[in-house]
């Protein structure tokens, strides 16, 4: 893929803001990005120096690649209404993990996938080299340049049908949102105990430290593992007093770590 690609980027927000960056960051060229508000295109459209539009009447019909970052709910509907402006030829995008790339055929003949395996957020930057892109297409030479485009911003790229990528993504809920959640948890319990939630950190960094080399299941420790009911029941004691909108995910949580324990001793003993 050339210096020359031209692409268009539908949807500023945290995907769409740090991918517009890095592209323009590796010498791609961005030409246009669009935003329903016309200040969320132009606070990315200053930095990548192109132009911001809020109108898809306004889109250019020259670039060779179109990615759409906007919520899976609106891919549809924003494909239909690109559809009506560009031609059916060019090649069409999304950035999801749980979208079928076949949402764009009925609009487009040329349609894929780039989706990056990482969590994003506006406000934090990320570290492109090492994202995993799954990139996918109806067609084989667009599977490849979009292979290409994967591997100007990151070392791991890969083709992955929509079968692998649905998959992937259930993974990926349980890995980052479902523990980010329990991170949130923590957080709760901590502030509303006036305990520094920093006391947690170099847990969780080991935690992770820990996975990165080494199987999870073999490193799970704790009550639930150990089969320690004493101080499961001393939990949800004090759960059922202060948190007891806790209790059920503490109990699904434990029995999913040891299936042994029934869900009689889960029962909080009166
Ligand atoms: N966030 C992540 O961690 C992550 C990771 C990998 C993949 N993804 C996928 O990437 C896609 C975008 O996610 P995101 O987190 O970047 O979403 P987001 O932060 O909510 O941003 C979505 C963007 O789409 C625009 N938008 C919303 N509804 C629209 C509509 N009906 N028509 C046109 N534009 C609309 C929004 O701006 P306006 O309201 O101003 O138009 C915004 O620019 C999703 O498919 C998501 O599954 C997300």
């Amino acid at each position: 893929m050339s210096k020359e690609l031209k692409i268009i980027l539908i949807g500023v927000g945290n995907v769409g803001f740090h991918l517009g960056k890095e592209l323009h960051e590796v010498g791609l060229e961005v030409n246009q990005v669009y935003s329903r508000k016309i200040t969320k295109a132009k606070r990315l459209s200053k930095i990548i120096k192109c132009e911001a539009i809020k109108n898809l009447e306004d889109i250019s019909k020259e670039a060779d690649i179109y990615i759409l970052a906007v919520p899976d709910s609106a891919i549809e509907n924003v494909a239909a209404n690109l559809s009506k402006q560009i031609p059916l030829s060019k090649l069409v995008v999304h950035t999801s993990g749980a979208t079928p790339s076949t949402v764009l055929k009925p609009y487009f003949k040329n349609y894929g996938i780039f989706y990056p395996l990482q969590t994003f957020s506006i406000t934090r930057k990320v570290n492109f080299s090492n994202i995993p892109i799954c990139v996918d297409s109806n067609l084989k030479k667009h599977r490849a340049s979009l292979e290409k485009l994967g591997r100007r911003i990151s070392q791991s790229v890969h083709q992955i049908n929509d079968q692998e990528r649905s998959i992937l993504h259930i993974a990926a809920v349980f890995v980052n949102n479902f523990s980010n959640n329990l991170f949130t948890i923590g957080e709760k319990i901590t502030s509303t105990e006036k305990l520094p939630f920093d006391l947690l950190k170099p847990l969780i960094q080991e935690t992770v430290d820990k996975i990165i080399v080494q199987s999870p299941h073999e490193m799970q420790t704790g009550p639930a593992k150990r089969g320690d009911n004493t101080t499961i029941q001393l939990h949800l004691k004090y759960l059922k007093k202060h948190f007891p909108e806790f209790i059920e995910v503490y109990q699904t949580m434990t029995q999913n770590i040891n299936s042994k324990l029934s869900k009689i001793i889960l029962r909080q003993k009166k």
